[in-house]
């Protein structure tokens, strides 16, 4: 069995933000050098909720762009969007008989998007779940890096994986492991440190977007939300400051050191003093890759060659997995 092979996704469903870079797209690219990696535009998980059609093809392509900006080799990795290869569905409607109402209906996840509005929800963000499983276990995937907030899918696609095996008595799924790491898994709203920095916040001061330019970074660091106390010197008195130990989390994810040496450094000082420093280091981390994803744009062909190509090398690893598993559950093999 592969025992070590990363796959991970991202939405295609508006500007990227600082969250999706800290917890899950800066660890894509560090994971090169140790595994195998498929990395995944899931353009029909974006389609759960209502997407403008003449947007959705074009966010596909920017979070590709920003995927290759970063860093991830699409010459090494496998880069490419859901919807080309179908096995993706076939093994989520697989998993869609496997996995139990009562599981989905613990998904917080769920709760969050659909809000008060329950009944209006489609039903596809109500089996999301089942369709990011699939996404994981039709590449065997071993490794799956994200933030925390996707944790609840991953236990529930180890349940999946485990509740096939099991009903079916083969040892085909392995049970996958969440690879959340750095000093920023949860990145918070700039406004507001006890919400998750999101795309779906109304408020553009809540979150840096990938595409903000170095003005706009320092202005949103200028305002964020902060407390009067100067910084404490170590990490313990972060302790009922969000917002201050958000912004803590965020420089030292961005400079890769510890909470603790940030505090180190900073500790004594004010807002008046780390805040400028802060989006010095963010300017400096985050507007070459937006340089670099705006050159990308330019040509979207080429973009659109790299997915092409991407989907070509993810059919070949993920159709042979789904034709196993037809013939495990006794569905006659193409
Ligand atoms: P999505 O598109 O919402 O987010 C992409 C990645 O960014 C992480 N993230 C954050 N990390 C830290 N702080 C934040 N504020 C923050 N906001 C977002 C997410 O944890 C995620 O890693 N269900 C997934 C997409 C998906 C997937 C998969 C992931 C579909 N299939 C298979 C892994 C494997 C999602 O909605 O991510």
């Amino acid at each position: 069995m592969i025992s070590n092979r990363v796959f991970s996704g991202v939405q295609p469903t508006g500007s990227l933000h600082l969250g999706n870079y800290l917890g899950a797209i800066r660890n894509f690219v560090d994971l090169q050098s140790d595994y195998e990696c498929i990395y995944c535009v899931v353009d029909l998980h974006a389609l759960t909720q209502w997407q403008d059609p003449a947007e959705l093809a074009n966010n596909t392509r920017e979070v590709a762009a920003a995927f290759i900006a970063a860093g991830i080799d699409p010459e090494t990795s496998i880069i490419f969007n859901q919807s080309r290869v179908a096995a993706h569905t076939q093994v989520a409607w697989i998993f869609s008989c496997v996995a139990r109402m009562g599981w989905l209906n613990r998904m917080t996840q769920f709760k969050e998007k659909a809000g008060k509005h329950r009944e209006n929800a489609s039903t596809g963000l109500f089996t999301y779940p089942n369709l990011m499983a699939a996404d994981i276990l039709a590449y065997l995937a071993t490794h799956v890096p994200v933030g925390e907030d996707q944790k609840q899918h991953l236990e529930l696609t180890r349940d999946i994986a485990q509740k096939f095996n099991h009903d079916f008595g083969v040892e085909f799924f392995p049970l996958v492991e969440p690879l959340i790491f750095g000093e920023a898994t949860r990145v918070m709203s700039l406004r507001d440190g006890s919400s998750k920095m999101s795309k779906s916040d109304p408020s553009e001061q809540s979150r840096i977007n990938f595409t903000d330019s170095a003005d706009e970074i320092a202005r949103k660091v200028r305002r964020a939300t902060t407390d009067p106390e100067p910084l404490p010197s170590e990490p313990a008195g972060l302790a009922g400051r969000n917002e201050a130990a958000n912004l803590v989390g965020i420089y030292a994810a961005l400079a890769r050191v510890t909470v603790a040496d940030v505090l180190a450094e900073f500790g004594g000082r004010g807002f008046a003093e780390f805040k400028p420093a802060l989006s010095d280091l963010l300017v400096e981390k985050l507007v070459p890759i937006s340089d670099q994803m705006r050159r990308l744009m330019d040509d979207p062909s080429h973009i659109d060659a790299i997915l092409a190509q991407g989907a070509d090398r993810a059919a070949a690893v993920a159709d042979p997995v789904r034709d196993r598993v037809y013939e495990i559950v006794g569905l006659i093999p193409a």
